[in-house]
């Protein structure tokens, strides 16, 4: 986490008078530094950086990450049409989905998007409705890594993948419909701050790659971290870099030609981008806790109630007031509507506070659950 808000005071009272308040903020200038951090970091000359948008589909983000030079990941119908609606060009657009049904996978291929198929029945799907000759697997590689078991998307617990035990029948079904496997992609899990721990994913998939000798395109995943609390060290980008550019190095040379190496980072690049400000509306206090009530909900923000996570708390019209432990929460009829619980300046009715680091899997995943409405989002440079 930065070490300030994404926006001052005066600036969250002028965009709060524009557009009201709960809302979500998103700062481009903070998008642009996280993408050339991690673009600078790998020099290996043929990569793509496909932005897994499922952490964050605003349209005009998209649009921003594109300008960058990004390409973008998807894992819906509906997320294919946000990104070519952005201005993506299929062959910019990668696809992977678990659990879809066959005429998904048909009307998928037809967009002629990069899609890594999850399971051998998506890839007999594939060969039997003649979906394309060339064809990348999602592999699972009995490997997974995050800071949450929700977050886990490797290793023998997960549905993700098709599991490397599966690889001979992967390839036989392949042959039989005369396909030829070009990829291999996979995700471990999400929110990994130890490069050597991404490190350790990324030579798995290679070593696996090895069997695939037609391949072009490795991709590595997502899952780069981002420091929520400033107790936590940020990922070393920079050695993650040079790592996967040794690695990529030495693949190419295995197989004589250069592989592309993709990766498909979500949280890197627009979380710490994103706030959602929103208004003190309650307080109150019982024997065990003091409630500091907000005009919003985990409706609009779901990460400390889905998986305990902390995303700090700003509060932008008295950072100086004396510290109270606090459980900020909010409109939503549950107990469980919790944003976050930790130690913030003592608020009074009508303050202005601002969630930090929320540009990714906050509007994303929000709701209209019991029937409010989800807040506006601004994009400001
Ligand atoms: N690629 C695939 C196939 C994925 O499933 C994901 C995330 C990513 C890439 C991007 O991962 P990232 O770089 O953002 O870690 N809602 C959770 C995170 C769930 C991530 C799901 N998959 C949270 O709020 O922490």
């Amino acid at each position: 986490m930065d070490n300030r808000p994404i926006v001052s005071l005066a600036q969250a009272k002028s965009i709060s008078k524009k557009h009201g308040v709960p809302i979500y903020i998103y700062k481009k200038g903070i998008i642009k530094r996280q993408y050339e951090l991690l673009d600078s970091a790998i020099k290996y000359p043929n990569k793509t950086i496909y932005y897994s948008c499922k952490a964050n589909s605003n349209p005009e983000v998209l649009r921003y990450l594109k300008g960058l030079g990004s390409s973008i990941e998807t894992v819906s119908p509906g997320e294919i049409e946000k990104a070519l609606k952005a201005g993506f060009r299929p062959d910019d657009v990668s696809f992977s989905c678990s659990s879809i049904s066959k005429e998904e996978l048909i009307s998928v291929a037809k967009k002629r998007v990069i899609v890594h198929l999850d399971s051998l029945k998506q890839l007999e799907w594939w060969g039997e409705e003649k979906l394309g000759r060339e064809v990348s697997l999602r592999i699972n590689a009995g490997f997974g890594a995050g800071n949450h078991e929700h977050v886990i998307t490797g290793g023998p617990d997960s549905k993700f993948g098709i599991y490397v035990s599966d690889i001979s029948r992967a390839k036989k079904i392949a042959h039989n419909h005369n396909l030829v496997i070009n990829g291999l992609q996979q995700h471990i899990g999400s929110n990994i701050l130890d490069e050597k721990i991404f490190m350790k994913g990324a030579k798995l998939i290679s070593g696996i790659a090895k069997e695939f000798p037609e391949a072009v395109r490795i991709d590595v995943g997502g899952g780069l971290g981002i420091p929520y609390k400033s107790s936590q060290k940020p990922l070393d980008v920079k050695k993650m870099g040079s790592a996967l550019t040794k690695l990529f190095r030495e693949l190419s040379r295995s197989f004589g030609k250069q592989i592309e190496m993709s990766l498909e980072p979500g949280r890197y690049l627009v979380a710490e981008a994103g706030g959602l400000l929103v208004k003190v509306v309650d307080i109150k206090r019982t024997p065990g806790h003091l409630f500091v009530g907000v005009n919003s909900g985990f409706n609009h923000m779901v990460r400390h109630a889905m998986y305990g996570s902390y995303n700090h708390v700003y509060n932008l019209s008295r950072p100086e007031a004396p510290r109270r432990r606090a459980l900020v929460v909010g409109d939503i009829c549950e107990s469980a509507d919790v944003l976050a619980e930790q130690s913030i300046p003592m608020p009074e009715i009508g303050d202005l506070l601002l969630f930090a680091d929320i540009g990714a899997y906050g509007y994303s995943m929000a709701s209209d659950y019991n029937s409010r409405p989800k807040p506006v989002e601004v994009v400001i440079p």
